[in-house]
């Protein structure tokens, strides 16, 4: 088995290696660029055996090419949300056409299926189990849900999307979300750090988000489904608390306004689909976030 990866060069791409290295599947990275310096730095020297391929998402037939002899393609390529809030056009081809170019491209190859990231940004602030986004960010990732269904019906594409609020571990550096990750690599080297939001939101380990992908992948389901990844709700002064348990010295803030997303995610019916996943606590993740980022090896 082949398993195409989009946007494989990324944070949430490295840890989906490290689990797909490890049961010995073949891999194929589709990314913008050729960086593969946090996937060596998350799986180790497997970033360089990696058939890696360089093509814009939003140009399907960059894409084709690379989907070619896959039999799965998880897909991750995209724009984050503030890239989303400065350019919605650009943002709109890379996140709501780049997800069709996916899912043509897994028609062509014929492939098994698709897995996705949406993200629990299709939750607007007032209700975190009926989607009603109020950013560009979540309006595509929610377009993108309703497009996997419609593929589902047209096409019989089986398709899996997975809704996380905030992904946080070694590796989490870019996006609006990063602070709680950054604050835990400020304090390892006694910098002070301010996290760029204030209020609750629910945080989640990156391993169980790259396990949960790891499942789509080797386990066989059917229809297209969408499901909101839930870790544990914690507000800004209990991250910079949890990391000042490992980190006693850590001087760390907040300031700016909560997320546009409700803190508290419906949990979905995930495990009738892909059966038991992992559930780190928060003060486990935000432990092996600090030690990766004391040691520089993953624990
Ligand atoms: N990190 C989080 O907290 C979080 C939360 C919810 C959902 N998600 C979703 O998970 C996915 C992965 O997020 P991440 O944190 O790993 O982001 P990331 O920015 O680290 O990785 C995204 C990757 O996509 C690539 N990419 C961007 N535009 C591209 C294009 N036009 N063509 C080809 N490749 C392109 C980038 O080069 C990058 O390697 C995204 O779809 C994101 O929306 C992330």
């Amino acid at each position: 088995m082949t398993v195409l990866i989009t946007g494989g060069g990324g944070f949430l791409g490295a840890w989906i290696i490290r689990r797909l290295a490890a049961r010995g599947i073949d891999m194929r990275v589709f990314d913008r660029r050729e960086d593969r310096g946090v996937v060596r730095a998350i799986a180790g020297d497997v970033a360089d055996q990696l058939d890696w391929r360089t093509g814009d998402i939003a140009a399907g037939s960059d894409l084709s090419r690379a989907a070619e002899g896959c039999d799965f393609a998880i897909h991750l390529a995209a724009l984050l949300t503030p890239d989303c809030a400065e350019n919605p056009i650009l943002s709109a081809q890379v996140n709501l056409i780049g997800t069709l170019n996916v899912f043509e491209a897994a028609k062509s190859a014929g492939m098994r299926g698709v897995a996705y990231a949406s993200s629990a940004g299709v939750f607007g602030p007032d209700d975190g189990a009926v989607p009603y986004p109020t950013t560009q960010y979540g309006a595509f990732k929610l377009a993108c849900e309703g497009s996997a269904r419609a593929y589902w019906a047209d096409a019989r594409i089986s398709s899996v999307g997975f809704r996380p609020a905030i992904v946080y571990g070694p590796g989490r550096e870019t996006g609006q979300t990063a602070g709680p990750t950054l604050a835990c690599r400020a304090a390892t080297v006694g910098q002070s750090y301010t996290i760029g939001y204030s209020g609750r939101a629910d945080m989640i380990y990156v391993d169980d988000v790259a396990a949960v992908f790891e499942a789509a992948a080797t386990r066989s389901f059917e229809g297209a489904h969408a499901f909101s990844l839930v870790g544990e709700v914690a507000d800004v002064s209990e991250i910079a608390a949890g990391i000042r348990h490992h980190v006693p010295n850590a001087v760390i803030d907040w300031c700016g306004p909560p997320l546009s997303l409700h803190p508290v995610i419906a949990p979905s019916p995930i495990g009738a689909v892909l059966g038991e996943l992992p559930h780190t606590p928060l003060i486990d993740g935000l432990g092996r976030t600090v030690a990766f980022y004391q040691s520089g090896a993953v624990t």
